[in-house]
């Protein structure tokens, strides 16, 4: 069970759907498919592992340039999956957040959503954000916005912190472990790191991992693996490593 201090923050970008199905001979609709499973036992896993909020890149603003036939059938998905999932989720104990402007987010998803964070409010297992739509510029963007059109400036002692407070994911725990799977893994001393604009502001201290894994091969024991390689309890904030006695 969770330790409320210890509940880490964990961040994902799922990335790789596409080259699971590419490798089988499958559409990439079947590769988003596999990811939604991956997911769901991850989700289910995440409180017996230290994990209190659990953040994830479903769909960037750039994911609208993909052909129209994956954008479709990427939203499909989450409607089926929403209205499948999201009761027994409610009753575990799951309070789900979307992330990202609504305003360009399918109408009745979003009709959705906004139910759905309402009658999850009270769930205290689990915070599920997922990125929809999203874009760190602009979350920055509105989140300045927001702080401005309270009245706190620029030059306000109060604006670090309130911005940070408007952003999507709200007063929360900054990101202890940021993920990103289906990376290339390192060769010749060199490893690749994408972020694509995931959670920048929220994210400056975290421990980033690269994973080769590809989403839909994502398990819960390999996330634990990955919690205990992160180690996110030996940061040092930009302090001293002290000398061994
Ligand atoms: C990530 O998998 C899922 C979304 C962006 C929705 P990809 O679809 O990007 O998979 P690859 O990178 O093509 O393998
Ligand atoms: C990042 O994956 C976005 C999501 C996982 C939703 P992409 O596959 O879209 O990102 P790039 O193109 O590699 O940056
Ligand atoms: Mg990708």
């Amino acid at each position: 069970m969770i330790e409320k201090n210890k509940a880490y923050h964990l961040g994902i970008i799922m990335d790789g759907n596409g080259r699971w199905a590419e490798g089988r001979g499958l559409s990439r609709l079947a590769g988003h498919r596999e990811g939604a499973q991956a997911l769901k036992k991850i989700v289910r896993a995440c409180p017996q592992m230290q994990v209190g909020t659990l953040s994830l890149f479903a769909f960037s603003q750039a994911n609208w340039k993909r052909d129209k036939v994956e954008v479709d059938g990427l939203w499909d998905l989450l409607r089926e999956q929403l209205s499948i999932h999201l009761n027994e989720l409610v009753a575990e104990g799951v309070r789900l957040r979307v992330l990202g402007d609504r305003e360009g987010i399918p109408p009745d998803v979003v009709k959705v959503i906004n139910d759905l964070e309402t009658r999850s409010e009270t769930g205290m297992n689990l915070l599920l954000n997922i990125a929809l739509n999203y874009d760190g510029l602009d979350e920055v963007v509105r989140a300045i916005n927001t702080t401005l059109s309270t009245g706190t400036g620029f030059n306000s002692p109060a604006f670090p912190s309130q911005l940070v407070s408007n952003l999507d994911t709200g007063p929360s725990r900054p990101v202890d472990i940021l993920i990103r799977t289906g990376m290339p893994q390192a060769k010749d001393g060199m490893s690749i790191w994408r972020s694509s604009g995931f959670l920048p502001l929220q994210s400056v201290e975290a421990v980033c991992v690269s994973l080769e894994t590809l989403w839909p091969d994502m398990t819960p024991l390999k996330l634990s693996e990955v919690i205990a390689y992160a180690d996110p309890e030996s940061r040092l904030f930009g302090g001293q490593r002290l000398a061994k006695s």
